[in-house]
Protein backbone atom coordinates (compact mmCIF):
# COMPACT_ATOMS: atom_id res chain seq x y z
CA UNK A 1 0.00 0.00 0.00
CA UNK A 2 1.38 3.43 -0.62
CA UNK A 3 1.81 5.41 2.20
CA UNK A 4 0.94 8.61 0.80
CA UNK A 5 -2.56 7.07 1.07
CA UNK A 6 -2.71 6.98 4.51
CA UNK A 7 -0.88 10.83 5.27
CA UNK A 8 -4.09 13.19 6.03
CA UNK A 9 -6.29 10.48 7.08
CA UNK A 10 -7.63 9.23 10.46
CA UNK A 11 -8.37 6.38 12.11
CA UNK A 12 -10.71 5.27 15.29
CA UNK A 13 -9.14 2.32 17.14
CA UNK A 14 -11.16 1.10 20.25
CA UNK A 15 -8.91 0.03 23.40
CA UNK A 16 -5.81 1.18 21.35
CA UNK A 17 -3.43 2.33 24.62
CA UNK A 18 -2.70 -1.63 25.44
CA UNK A 19 -1.84 -5.12 23.80
CA UNK A 20 -3.05 -5.69 19.82
CA UNK A 21 -4.73 -2.22 19.77
CA UNK A 22 -1.55 0.01 20.73
CA UNK A 23 0.43 -1.57 17.81
CA UNK A 24 -2.67 -1.13 15.58
CA UNK A 25 -2.40 2.72 16.68
CA UNK A 26 0.85 2.67 16.26
CA UNK A 27 0.93 1.31 12.49
CA UNK A 28 -1.41 3.54 11.38
CA UNK A 29 0.89 6.92 12.89
CA UNK A 30 3.92 5.43 11.00
CA UNK A 31 1.61 5.38 7.49
CA UNK A 32 0.54 9.27 8.53
CA UNK A 33 -2.52 8.70 9.78
CA UNK A 34 -4.20 10.70 12.86
CA UNK A 35 -5.36 8.19 15.53
CA UNK A 36 -8.14 8.60 17.90
CA UNK A 37 -8.38 5.89 20.42
CA UNK A 38 -10.14 5.58 23.74
CA UNK A 39 -9.38 3.01 26.66
CA UNK A 40 -10.43 2.73 30.39
CA UNK A 41 -6.80 2.27 31.43
CA UNK A 42 -5.00 4.76 33.40
CA UNK A 43 -1.67 3.53 33.35
CA UNK A 44 -1.80 2.24 29.81
CA UNK A 45 -3.49 5.39 29.05
CA UNK A 46 -0.57 7.12 30.73
CA UNK A 47 2.04 5.02 28.88
CA UNK A 48 0.86 5.59 25.20
CA UNK A 49 0.70 9.45 26.18
CA UNK A 50 3.97 9.34 27.20
CA UNK A 51 5.21 7.07 24.58
CA UNK A 52 3.10 7.02 21.35
CA UNK A 53 1.62 10.62 21.60
CA UNK A 54 4.56 12.87 22.13
CA UNK A 55 6.44 10.82 19.43
CA UNK A 56 3.42 11.90 16.96
CA UNK A 57 2.56 15.35 18.15
CA UNK A 58 -0.86 16.95 17.09
CA UNK A 59 -1.52 13.81 15.30
CA UNK A 60 -2.69 11.62 18.40
CA UNK A 61 -6.37 12.12 20.50
CA UNK A 62 -6.68 9.64 23.36
CA UNK A 63 -9.90 9.58 25.41
CA UNK A 64 -10.76 7.74 28.54
CA UNK A 65 -13.98 6.48 27.67
CA UNK A 66 -15.44 3.00 28.67
CA UNK A 67 -17.64 2.27 25.27
CA UNK A 68 -20.06 0.08 27.25
CA UNK A 69 -21.61 3.21 28.98
CA UNK A 70 -24.51 5.06 27.36
CA UNK A 71 -23.16 7.63 24.96
CA UNK A 72 -19.42 7.10 24.73
CA UNK A 73 -19.47 6.04 21.25
CA UNK A 74 -20.95 9.17 20.33
CA UNK A 75 -18.54 11.50 22.32
CA UNK A 76 -15.16 9.57 20.95
CA UNK A 77 -16.90 10.12 17.37
CA UNK A 78 -17.82 13.54 18.32
CA UNK A 79 -14.46 14.92 19.97
CA UNK A 80 -12.80 12.90 17.18
CA UNK A 81 -14.52 14.75 14.87
CA UNK A 82 -13.71 18.00 16.23
CA UNK A 83 -10.17 17.59 16.48
CA UNK A 84 -9.34 15.97 13.35
CA UNK A 85 -12.40 16.97 11.42
CA UNK A 86 -13.17 13.86 9.25
CA UNK A 87 -13.00 9.90 10.37
CA UNK A 88 -11.89 7.42 7.77
CA UNK A 89 -10.91 4.02 9.03
CA UNK A 90 -12.63 2.66 12.12
CA UNK A 91 -11.07 -0.29 13.99
CA UNK A 92 -13.05 -2.02 16.60
CA UNK A 93 -10.20 -3.60 18.64
CA UNK A 94 -11.55 -3.84 22.59
CA UNK A 95 -12.20 -6.84 24.10
CA UNK A 96 -12.02 -8.93 26.63
CA UNK A 97 -12.35 -13.02 27.62
CA UNK A 98 -14.59 -14.62 30.31
CA UNK A 99 -13.63 -17.43 32.47
CA UNK A 100 -13.53 -20.34 30.04
CA UNK A 101 -17.33 -21.08 31.51
CA UNK A 102 -19.31 -23.36 29.43
CA UNK A 103 -23.35 -22.67 29.04
CA UNK A 104 -24.03 -23.89 32.49
CA UNK A 105 -22.12 -22.79 34.59
CA UNK A 106 -22.05 -19.01 32.91
CA UNK A 107 -22.52 -16.01 34.92
CA UNK A 108 -24.76 -13.69 33.92
CA UNK A 109 -22.92 -10.57 34.92
CA UNK A 110 -19.92 -12.07 32.97
CA UNK A 111 -21.80 -12.74 30.04
CA UNK A 112 -23.54 -9.42 30.01
CA UNK A 113 -20.26 -7.70 30.21
CA UNK A 114 -18.08 -9.37 27.30
CA UNK A 115 -21.54 -9.10 25.17
CA UNK A 116 -21.37 -5.64 25.63
CA UNK A 117 -18.27 -4.78 25.13
CA UNK A 118 -17.30 -7.58 22.04
CA UNK A 119 -20.46 -7.07 20.54
CA UNK A 120 -22.96 -4.68 21.41
CA UNK A 121 -19.83 -1.56 21.60
CA UNK A 122 -18.55 -2.71 18.46
CA UNK A 123 -22.72 -2.77 16.79
CA UNK A 124 -22.84 0.88 17.86
CA UNK A 125 -19.07 1.78 16.70
CA UNK A 126 -20.21 0.29 13.23
CA UNK A 127 -23.60 2.29 13.31
CA UNK A 128 -21.53 5.61 14.27
CA UNK A 129 -19.03 4.84 11.12
CA UNK A 130 -21.90 3.98 8.60
CA UNK A 131 -23.55 7.14 9.28
CA UNK A 132 -20.34 9.21 9.41
CA UNK A 133 -19.19 7.82 6.45
CA UNK A 134 -22.41 8.45 4.55
CA UNK A 135 -23.09 11.94 5.71
CA UNK A 136 -19.10 12.68 4.25
CA UNK A 137 -19.77 11.00 1.22
CA UNK A 138 -17.06 8.89 1.97
CA UNK A 139 -15.42 4.97 0.76
CA UNK A 140 -14.57 4.87 4.99
CA UNK A 141 -13.49 1.16 5.85
CA UNK A 142 -14.22 -0.77 9.26
CA UNK A 143 -11.90 -3.94 10.90
CA UNK A 144 -13.34 -5.94 13.13
CA UNK A 145 -11.21 -7.72 15.64
CA UNK A 146 -12.31 -11.38 15.76
CA UNK A 147 -11.16 -13.81 17.39
CA UNK A 148 -10.28 -18.05 16.07
CA UNK A 149 -13.26 -17.93 18.79
CA UNK A 150 -15.93 -16.21 15.82
CA UNK A 151 -15.69 -19.72 13.92
CA UNK A 152 -14.37 -22.59 16.70
CA UNK A 153 -16.67 -24.04 19.22
CA UNK A 154 -14.04 -23.76 22.37
CA UNK A 155 -11.61 -21.97 21.67
CA UNK A 156 -13.12 -19.45 25.11
CA UNK A 157 -16.34 -19.83 27.42
CA UNK A 158 -19.99 -19.63 26.02
CA UNK A 159 -19.45 -15.63 26.40
CA UNK A 160 -16.12 -14.97 24.95
CA UNK A 161 -17.36 -17.68 21.45
CA UNK A 162 -20.83 -16.18 20.99
CA UNK A 163 -19.84 -12.26 21.00
CA UNK A 164 -17.13 -13.29 18.64
CA UNK A 165 -19.27 -15.16 16.21
CA UNK A 166 -21.77 -12.53 16.73
CA UNK A 167 -18.87 -9.84 15.81
CA UNK A 168 -18.50 -12.11 12.23
CA UNK A 169 -22.27 -11.58 11.84
CA UNK A 170 -22.20 -8.05 12.23
CA UNK A 171 -19.24 -7.62 9.61
CA UNK A 172 -20.81 -9.93 7.15
CA UNK A 173 -24.15 -7.66 7.44
CA UNK A 174 -22.67 -4.51 7.63
CA UNK A 175 -20.02 -5.49 4.82
CA UNK A 176 -22.72 -6.37 2.55
CA UNK A 177 -25.27 -4.28 2.67
CA UNK A 178 -23.30 -0.82 2.76
CA UNK A 179 -20.95 -2.07 -0.40
CA UNK A 180 -23.22 -0.47 -2.93
CA UNK A 181 -22.63 3.23 -0.82
CA UNK A 182 -18.56 2.35 -0.92
CA UNK A 183 -18.31 1.03 2.64
CA UNK A 184 -16.80 -2.19 3.76
CA UNK A 185 -16.23 -3.72 6.52
CA UNK A 186 -13.99 -6.81 7.27
CA UNK A 187 -12.98 -8.74 10.30
CA UNK A 188 -9.17 -10.21 11.15
CA UNK A 189 -9.81 -13.68 13.07
CA UNK A 190 -6.44 -13.74 14.91
CA UNK A 191 -4.79 -17.05 17.39
CA UNK A 192 -3.18 -16.07 20.61
CA UNK A 193 -1.37 -13.09 21.29
CA UNK A 194 0.86 -12.19 23.62
CA UNK A 195 -1.00 -9.01 25.23
CA UNK A 196 -2.65 -8.11 28.53
CA UNK A 197 -6.24 -10.09 27.86
CA UNK A 198 -5.53 -12.87 30.09
CA UNK A 199 -4.80 -10.49 33.20
CA UNK A 200 -8.99 -11.14 33.95
CA UNK A 201 -8.18 -14.60 34.34
CA UNK A 202 -6.21 -14.09 37.74
CA UNK A 203 -9.60 -12.92 39.03
CA UNK A 204 -10.97 -16.76 38.67
CA UNK A 205 -11.04 -19.42 35.98
CA UNK A 206 -13.54 -22.31 35.45
CA UNK A 207 -10.60 -25.12 35.22
CA UNK A 208 -13.37 -27.76 33.46
CA UNK A 209 -13.71 -24.88 30.67
CA UNK A 210 -10.04 -24.08 30.84
CA UNK A 211 -9.49 -28.12 30.25
CA UNK A 212 -11.99 -28.29 27.45
CA UNK A 213 -9.70 -25.66 25.81
CA UNK A 214 -6.43 -27.90 25.84
CA UNK A 215 -7.87 -30.67 24.43
CA UNK A 216 -9.27 -28.26 21.92
CA UNK A 217 -5.63 -26.92 21.78
CA UNK A 218 -3.69 -29.87 21.37
CA UNK A 219 -5.56 -31.19 18.92
CA UNK A 220 -4.90 -28.08 16.83
CA UNK A 221 -1.31 -28.69 18.57
CA UNK A 222 -0.15 -25.17 16.87
CA UNK A 223 2.38 -22.38 18.47
CA UNK A 224 -0.16 -19.98 19.38
CA UNK A 225 -2.56 -22.36 20.94
CA UNK A 226 -0.02 -24.40 22.40
CA UNK A 227 0.63 -20.67 24.63
CA UNK A 228 -2.49 -21.20 25.84
CA UNK A 229 -2.51 -25.12 26.87
CA UNK A 230 1.14 -24.16 28.70
CA UNK A 231 0.02 -21.33 30.19
CA UNK A 232 -2.81 -23.41 32.50
CA UNK A 233 0.02 -25.12 34.80
CA UNK A 234 0.75 -21.78 36.63
CA UNK A 235 -3.01 -19.88 35.00
CA UNK A 236 -1.35 -17.38 32.26
CA UNK A 237 2.51 -16.80 31.90
CA UNK A 238 2.84 -14.86 28.73
CA UNK A 239 6.18 -14.35 28.65
CA UNK A 240 6.16 -18.07 27.80
CA UNK A 241 4.72 -17.01 24.44
CA UNK A 242 7.23 -17.57 22.04
CA UNK A 243 5.69 -18.09 19.38
CA UNK A 244 2.48 -15.96 19.37
CA UNK A 245 0.96 -14.67 16.70
CA UNK A 246 2.91 -11.22 15.99
CA UNK A 247 0.65 -8.22 16.72
CA UNK A 248 2.61 -6.06 14.28
CA UNK A 249 1.63 -8.31 11.86
CA UNK A 250 -2.09 -8.05 12.71
CA UNK A 251 -1.16 -4.68 12.46
CA UNK A 252 -0.62 -4.34 9.22
CA UNK A 253 -3.43 -6.87 7.63
CA UNK A 254 -5.76 -3.96 9.18
CA UNK A 255 -4.00 -1.34 7.81
CA UNK A 256 -4.37 -3.71 4.29
CA UNK A 257 -7.98 -3.78 4.70
CA UNK A 258 -7.82 -0.07 5.07
CA UNK A 259 -5.99 0.45 2.05
CA UNK A 260 -7.36 1.06 -1.85
CA UNK A 261 -5.86 -2.49 -2.66
CA UNK A 262 -8.53 -4.12 -0.78
CA UNK A 263 -11.17 -2.51 -2.24
CA UNK A 264 -12.95 -5.83 -3.20
CA UNK A 265 -12.53 -6.71 0.36
CA UNK A 266 -15.63 -6.65 1.84
CA UNK A 267 -17.26 -8.44 4.41
CA UNK A 268 -14.77 -10.95 4.30
CA UNK A 269 -12.71 -12.48 7.75
CA UNK A 270 -9.22 -13.23 7.44
CA UNK A 271 -7.80 -15.77 10.25
CA UNK A 272 -4.48 -14.81 11.03
CA UNK A 273 -3.24 -17.47 13.28
CA UNK A 274 -0.85 -19.17 10.84
CA UNK A 275 -3.05 -21.66 9.81
CA UNK A 276 -3.63 -23.58 13.04
CA UNK A 277 -7.22 -23.79 12.10
CA UNK A 278 -6.99 -24.47 8.44
CA UNK A 279 -7.62 -28.47 8.89
N1 LIG B 1 -4.76 -11.78 22.87
C1 LIG B 1 -5.24 -12.78 22.17
O1 LIG B 1 -4.75 -13.92 22.27
C2 LIG B 1 -6.41 -12.54 21.23
C3 LIG B 1 -6.73 -13.53 20.30
C4 LIG B 1 -7.76 -13.31 19.40
C5 LIG B 1 -8.45 -12.12 19.42
N2 LIG B 1 -8.13 -11.17 20.35
C6 LIG B 1 -8.90 -9.92 20.32
O2 LIG B 1 -8.01 -8.84 20.14
C7 LIG B 1 -8.63 -7.65 20.65
C8 LIG B 1 -7.61 -6.89 21.49
O3 LIG B 1 -7.34 -7.66 22.65
P1 LIG B 1 -5.89 -7.76 23.30
O4 LIG B 1 -5.47 -9.16 23.19
O5 LIG B 1 -5.02 -6.69 22.79
O6 LIG B 1 -6.28 -7.50 24.83
P2 LIG B 1 -5.78 -6.39 25.85
O7 LIG B 1 -6.54 -6.67 27.10
O8 LIG B 1 -4.30 -6.37 25.92
O9 LIG B 1 -6.26 -5.03 25.17
C9 LIG B 1 -7.60 -4.60 25.20
C10 LIG B 1 -7.62 -3.09 25.38
O10 LIG B 1 -8.98 -2.66 25.46
C11 LIG B 1 -9.13 -1.80 26.58
N3 LIG B 1 -10.50 -1.88 27.08
C12 LIG B 1 -11.05 -2.87 27.81
N4 LIG B 1 -12.31 -2.59 28.10
C13 LIG B 1 -12.59 -1.38 27.53
C14 LIG B 1 -13.73 -0.55 27.52
N5 LIG B 1 -14.86 -0.90 28.15
N6 LIG B 1 -13.67 0.63 26.86
C15 LIG B 1 -12.53 1.02 26.22
N7 LIG B 1 -11.40 0.24 26.21
C16 LIG B 1 -11.43 -0.92 26.88
C17 LIG B 1 -8.11 -2.33 27.59
O11 LIG B 1 -7.80 -1.40 28.62
C18 LIG B 1 -6.94 -2.67 26.69
O12 LIG B 1 -6.10 -1.55 26.46
C19 LIG B 1 -9.86 -8.11 21.42
O13 LIG B 1 -11.00 -7.87 20.63
C20 LIG B 1 -9.63 -9.58 21.60
O14 LIG B 1 -10.82 -10.31 21.74
C21 LIG B 1 -7.12 -11.35 21.25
Amino acid sequence: MAPSEFAQKTAIVTGGCGGLGRAIAEAFLEAGTNVITCDINDDLISDFKEKVSTAHADRTLVLKLDITKDGSIDELFAEGKKVFKSIDFVVNNAGRIDKFDPVGAMDKAIWDAVIALNLTAPALVCKAAVNEFLSEGKKGAIVNIGSIASFRGFTCGAAYTASKHGLLGLTKNTGFFYASKGIRCNAILPGGMATNIANSLAQGVNMEGMGAMRITCKLLDSPSCNRWRDATDDLMVPEKADLQVDTAKVSALVLYLCSDAASIINGAAWTADGGATAN
